[in-house]
């Protein structure tokens, strides 16, 4: 049982969960493009077990259940995100008449049920079209990203309560262009750098483009925050904890709200962004509605000069840890929650991902209950939260991990596919619904 109520959190807090296209729809065909993640999984090596999001949860055909547990549970909201080459196959140009059905049905559905939608735009899944043409190292991509953002604007825009450009920048960029773990799998630091440019690029323009179109919805970014501290109290590994934080915490934001990169950051990979990358700056930052922060973990920085690029190497401390071994540490969110609301005034923030891969439901209900705790703590303080959003209704495609991490609420039968709710989910509808009945 949680410890909280939902009238804790203030009467119009939202409580959500989150999927996203990639890890839980399937549905590959029906005139779909193919995405990076498509050809990325299908690559000997790139994920575990060789799993793919083929057939995934199969959310295409079974989101009506799915849209019933998150209205069973009495979640406010369902955080999804569009794939990109299901309405554009080829990332521009002719739409696919089926995919833009299959949202209509979806965001219909959810409006049926009482249920807020909460959409992203981009959450990983790349036409492969548009990778084939350099992807986010293409200034080009900018441009069909706001393309497509205007069409997802003009169609579904007034159905919509909130638009997220990106989600997680730092993953699109570093994990998946320096580090290689995620689609394409590069590691080349000219790579990522013009990726960390050209999506914020695409941030500001998919932002200004939507304006005009999507009337109603608020528009804002999701980033990822990561506590980053020293691994010991040297000044070299203070310094590596400092750097850290500023490409994972500071660099989207700043870029995307004040129009300006941490210096620390562009000292490092001036000599691999595109020339005149100021220039681009007024263009990155327009005004947007809101804020998303994606909490999970922390990591320790250890200063380590024979490292290139970034003089550092990110390890595991001793706090409790889930079960694929991401430290727990809700102290954090308190602090990113109001130093976010002190750096960037006046923009209401929502934890749009908080979660925890675990077998042992105790551990998972522990988990969310104190990271809950940490938000009234930041709003006590003055932060102006206005939402929590689960990480995930169902068990699904995690990406290079596959199938194996279990951040679900509801765990899925392997082979029939079928739903089966957890105890997270039942403590979920009894803080949500507060002993009334869900409506059937
Ligand atoms: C976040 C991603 C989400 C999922 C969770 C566990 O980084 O946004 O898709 O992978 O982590």
């Amino acid at each position: 049982m949680f410890s909280h109520k939902r009238a804790d959190f203030g009467p119009d807090f939202v409580f959500g969960v989150a999927m996203a296209a990639h890890q839980i729809e399937g549905g590959q065909r029906d005139g779909r493009g193919s995405s990076i993640w498509d050809t990325f999984a299908a690559t000997p090596g790139n994920t575990r077990n060789a799993d793919t999001g083929v057939i995934a949860c199969d959310h295409y055909n079974r989101w009506p259940e799915d849209l019933a547990l998150i209205r069973d549970a009495g979640f406010d909201a369902y955080r999804f995100s569009f794939a990109w080459s299901r309405l554009l196959p080829e990332g521009v140009g002719t739409v696919n008449r089926a995919g833009l059905d299959f949202y209509d049905r979806l965001i219909d559905g959810m409006l049926e049920r009482g249920i807020k939608p909460f959409a992203t735009l981009y959450h990983w899944d790349l036409p492969s079209a548009l990778q084939d043409r350099g992807g986010w190292m293409n200034r080009d991509t900018t441009k069909a990203f706001a393309d497509y953002a205007a069409m997802v604007g003009r169609h579904f825009g007034d159905r919509l309560e909130s638009i997220a450009t990106f989600n997680e920048p730092w993953c699109i960029t570093v994990l998946s262009h320096f580090m290689g773990v995620h689609a394409p799998g590069y590691r080349d630091v000219r790579a990522t750098a013009r990726a960390m440019h050209h999506v914020l690029l695409a941030h500001g323009l998919g932002i200004s483009a939507m304006r005009e179109e999507a009337a109603g919805a608020k528009l804002g970014i999701v980033v990822n925050m990561e506590k980053a501290e020293p691994y010991s109290q040297t000044p070299e590994d203070i310094e590596a904890a400092a750097l850290g934080d500023d490409i994972f915490n500071r660099f989207f934001l700043d870029g995307a709200i004040k129009g300006r990169y941490p210096q620390r950051v562009t000292d490092i990979l001036e000599p691999y962004l595109p020339t005149n990358w100021q220039d681009d700056l007024p263009a990155i930052s327009p005004p947007i509605d809101w804020i998303g922060i994606n909490y999970y973990t922390r990591f320790l920085y250890r200063h380590d000069a024979s490292v290139p690029v970034f003089p550092f190497v990110q390890v595991r401390g001793d706090l409790e840890k889930s079960n694929v071994g991401w430290e727990i540490y809700p102290q954090a969110l308190t602090e990113f929650l109001l130093r976010t609301a002190g750096d960037y005034p006046g923009l209401p923030i929502y934890v749009t991902e908080n979660g925890i891969s675990e077998t042992d439901e105790a551990k998972r209900i522990a988990f969310f209950d104190k990271h809950f705790a940490a938000i009234r703590a930041a709003q006590q303080q003055g932060a102006d939260v206005r939402g929590h959003i689960a990480w995930t209704l169902i068990d699904n495609f995690e990406w290079a991990e596959g199938y194996d991490p279990k951040f679900g609420l509801v765990g899925m039968d392997p082979v029939t596919r079928d739903r089966q709710p957890k105890q997270s989910y039942y403590d979920f509808q009894a803080m949500l619904t507060d002993g009334r009945q869900p409506t059937a």
